[in-house]
């Protein structure tokens, strides 16, 4: 992708052109969550403007674009990550809330007291804390993957964890606070060998690699649309026809059932069971144009130019005197974490947020993972695909002038 391609693309996030602190906006907290492009703002507003309607219900023509444009979201989904069909497509209000439902539709009806859920590390709380509930509840046992000294997960240890009591191995795709990208295929492959189930949690892995929920061969996967360009309040818990047939309703309500009376309710098909109420509609066809804004570009130039400029910011702050790289993963997806020698990292992020430079702070939502290191957070710059080498330098030079000043 040369300078001018890269420029057209990045003019398309209105957000990054203004001025923060005095300073052009540098955005460096991706993992957190991302901008939008103009095509998710103008489908959003599109759909409310012209269409906004109840969907799967009203007989008239306002709900009947409304559910098209809806279903038609879903389909777009099933395509980006290569479902075999769209009622395996669920909508959620994010990674959080998919992770939740299988916890609570699967784990509590599955699992009994000895059965053993494995998790890793580095896992984020919204990927530990759901299991823990059900894990109090059930008498299930959790079980951590440790890391090894690079910020890798210790394959052999995972092996080791393995057995006929493993019901569920649960783990990141990509780590959003060390960005180590986890050899999902092979942690599947291996937890199938006894019989487990899989989930995935996507969530920071959507925006930078292409994921194939077949190849990878999992049984769930679930992601979040405000992390890969598309609004917040919207996401996907993707799971095998199968599996999401013989599991319960979670949420109750409108929409998932087939027939209620006060002596008997059933409910109804996929994927509609698992969706109570009004769905957050306009989110679903933001996350649809947010995803075809991705697929509409050159993917693999994308990935070179985000593995370009990770691997240019890694090399920067290694430059950096006192600076200290937290996590050296093999591979890495979007996330640097570092600490500074002399410098607190909260006032060091508002120093940096004084020019302009926005970066994250604190445990990132893994406190194990943070104690597991022996450290209270760290610093993280995340990127996206709209990020360039002018945002790195601004970052270093101004991570530059703190060291000197320090
Ligand atoms: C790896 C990972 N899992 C889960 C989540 C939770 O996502 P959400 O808050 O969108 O539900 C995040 C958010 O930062 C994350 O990075």
């Amino acid at each position: 992708m040369n300078q001018q391609q890269h420029d057209r693309l990045r003019s398309q996030f209105p957000a990054l052109a203004q001025e923060v602190n005095g300073h052009p906006l540098v955005y460096l907290d991706n993992a957190a969550t991302t901008q939008k492009p103009l095509a998710v703002l103008d489908a959003i507003n599109h759909y409310y403007q012209a269409d906004n309607a109840n969907v799967h219900r009203a007989a008239h023509a306002l709900s009947g674009r409304a559910t098209r444009a809806f279903e038609a979201a879903r389909e777009t989904v099933a395509r980006f990550i290569n479902a075999s069909h769209n009622r395996e497509v669920i909508w959620t209000r994010g990674t959080t809330e998919a992770i939740n439902l299988v916890a609570q539709s699967w784990g509590m009806s599955e699992l009994q007291a000895g059965d053993e859920i494995v998790l890793s590390t580095l896992e984020h709380h919204a990927n530990i804390v759901p299991w823990q509930l059900v894990a109090q509840r059930t008498g299930a046992v959790i079980r951590v993957i440790p890391l090894d000294e690079r910020g890798d997960l210790d394959m052999a240890a995972y092996l080791a964890m393995l057995g006929p009591r493993t019901r569920l191995v649960s783990v990141a795709h990509v780590s959003n606070a060390l960005g180590t990208v986890n050899p999902v295929e092979q942690i599947v492959a291996a937890a199938k060998a006894v019989g487990a189930l899989t989930l995935i949690d996507g969530a920071q892995a959507v925006a930078h690699l292409e994921v194939d929920v077949q190849a990878i061969g999992c049984d769930f996967y679930a992601f979040s649309g405000h992390k890969l360009y598309g609004p917040t309040g919207i996401g996907v818990l993707w799971g095998r026809t199968a599996l999401l047939e013989r599991m319960p309703p979670w949420q109750a309500g409108g929409e998932m059932i087939d027939r209620v009376s006060f002596s008997a309710t059933t409910f109804n098909t996929l994927p509609f069971k698992f969706e109570a109420g009004t769905p957050h509609i306009a989110g679903a066809i933001g996350l649809a144009a947010a995803i075809d804004f991705v697929m509409g570009q050159d993917r693999e130039a994308l990935t070179r130019h985000e593995e370009a400029l990770t691997n240019y910011l890694v090399a920067g702050l290694r430059q950096v005197s006192g600076l200290r790289l937290v996590g050296e993963p093999g591979q890495r997806a979007g996330a640097v974490s570092f600490l500074l020698e002399d410098i607190h990292p909260q006032d060091a992020t508002t120093l940096l947020d004084m020019q302009g430079v926005a970066l994250r702070v604190g445990h990132h939502c893994a406190m194990p993972l943070m104690e597991s290191l022996g450290i209270g957070g760290t610093i993280r710059a995340s990127l996206a695909c709209y990020n360039n080498r002018d945002d790195v330098d601004a970052l270093l030079a101004a991570l530059h002038k703190l060291s000197d000043f320090f």
